[in-house]
């Protein structure tokens, strides 16, 4: 059945480049989103909709509600809900002590199914509406993932980890299973309704020289598929994957020599990175993916953007979780803004919600399907309320442009602001979306 929504609507057409930049969006102050069989069909003036365009179709007001395309999240980690938010340490020590034997738990595919529902219904719960999400390093964490989004008809890039060595053997695979699965998998799923396959050796650390060659391999056979993995993240990471590949001129240069680069490839984090790095990311069209909060909860460094930006790497934004502290990409804005701040570098809100939405799909070359919400484009739509908060609220008393509501939703905005997710046309926020049974029983001091 067709449906209009009525509201307030904000689509991006370019990346803004100054705070005055009012050509780079749509914005229809009374708007018309009309949308049949997920996608979407017209975006206009509500009252300029012809008789024809209305005939049979549902009508559903938002306003005063803001109507954007889904958010995007490019880096996250599925089988880390257990294991976002826990205490101290930086990067090495964090994955040993809590990410590895949360990750081990997802051998068994109940738990991974049961998982899966919670991570895809919080993700839309936030209005995320596409994820690149890595799975554990079991075929059953990916299995898992992969049903449930084909039962919402969600937009998923997700990979099973490749990791070898440097762990515990509960999350260790092999190079010819850790092949064997992957190449399973992408003939299961990927390009399956709205599902991606990515190859996902999970960091240089974690796989020997042979499985690497394996994920050459991989590439060589699936360069439709995306790459995705993590670099220069730690200096303590960087130290002992340079050691681990002593002929390296970098680190980047681990994953060049394996063929990794280019323009499906997206590597978590680049925070210390050197010019030559840069420049082979540029050169490759790969992606180097912004995690804020994670960056600042593992106290890991500050992402140079404004470097990226002059020699020409793509970027793209994303949660990390869990690395980082939240799933909303609304507080992932917030923590960017500082980071930036931090360097004497502005992320303005038109600039913000650009990444969020289109920005993102630019860097998932997928800027024809989801980022905006233009003719032909899939109906990804998140529905956000500036005042849905008393603190919002109250700020909101004293705003006067469409810049400073962005910036108030940016700076204060969450899962509260989100009234409304539509997931390839059917809403489907669910009001309280249920913790899953808890991992433990009593809290002992
Ligand atoms: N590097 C390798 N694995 C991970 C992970 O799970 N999280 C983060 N933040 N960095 C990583
Ligand atoms: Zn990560």
């Amino acid at each position: 059945m067709k449906s209009i929504l009525r509201g307030r609507i904000l689509s991006f057409l370019t990346e803004p480049q100054h705070a005055e930049d009012t050509d780079a969006f749509t914005y229809l102050e009374d708007g018309a989103l009309i949308m049949e069989g997920g996608k979407i069909l017209h975006l206009g003036d509500f009252v300029a909709l012809a008789p024809d365009q209305r005939l049979g179709a549902r009508v559903i007001d938002h306003r005063p509600h803001l109507i954007m395309p889904g958010f995007i999240d490019t880096h996250l980690h599925f089988p880390q809900m257990h294991a976002v938010g826990s205490w101290g340490k930086q990067l090495l020590d964090w994955l040993n002590t809590y990410t590895f034997p949360q990750e081990a738990r997802f051998a068994d595919p109940a738990h991974a199914g049961r998982m899966a529902s919670w991570f895809l219904d919080q993700l839309i719960s936030q209005g995320t509406t596409t994820v690149a999400t890595y799975c554990s390093v079991h075929r059953a964490s990916a299995e898992a993932l992969f049903t449930a989004a084909a039962g919402r008809d969600y937009r998923l890039i997700a990979g099973k980890v490749m990791m070898d060595r440097n762990a515990p053997a509960a999350v260790l695979d092999t190079p010819q299973a850790g092949y064997d699965h992957s190449k399973a998998l992408i003939a299961a799923w990927h390009g399956k309704g709205r599902i991606d396959y990515a190859i996902t050796p999970r960091f240089a650390i974690t796989s020997t020289p042979e499985q690497m060659e394996a994920v050459a391999t991989l590439i060589r056979e699936h360069p439709d598929c995306y790459v995705q993995t993590h670099l220069d993240e730690n200096r303590d990471e960087i130290d002992l994957a340079l050691r681990l590949y002593p002929r390296a001129r970098d680190y980047l240069d681990i994953y060049e020599s394996y063929g990794m680069l280019g323009s499906r490839s997206l590597f978590g984090h680049c925070i210390h990175m050197n010019d030559r790095e840069r420049s082979a990311m540029a050169e490759s069209g790969s992606v180097a993916v912004f995690c804020p909060t994670s960056n600042l909860f593992l106290g890991s460094g500050l992402f140079d953007e404004a470097a990226m930006r002059r020699v020409g790497v793509r970027t793209a934004i994303a949660t990390d979780v869990g690395g980082g502290t939240d799933y909303s990409m609304l507080r992932t804005l917030d923590e960017a803004y500082k980071v930036l701040q931090l360097q004497d570098c502005d992320f303005d809100p038109y600039r913000a919600f650009y990444s969020l939405t289109l920005g993102n799909a630019k860097a998932l070359s997928k800027a024809h399907q989801i980022g905006t919400l233009g003719p032909d484009s899939e109906a990804d739509i998140v529905v956000l309320d500036s005042r849905a908060t008393p603190v919002m609220a109250m700020r909101m008393e004293t705003v006067t442009s469409l810049r400073e509501e962005l910036f108030v939703l940016q700076t204060f905005g969450d899962d509260r602001a989100v009234k409304q997710t539509y997931v390839h046309g059917v809403a489907s926020k669910a009001q309280h979306p249920d913790p899953p049974p808890s991992a433990v029983s009593g809290q002992k001091i």
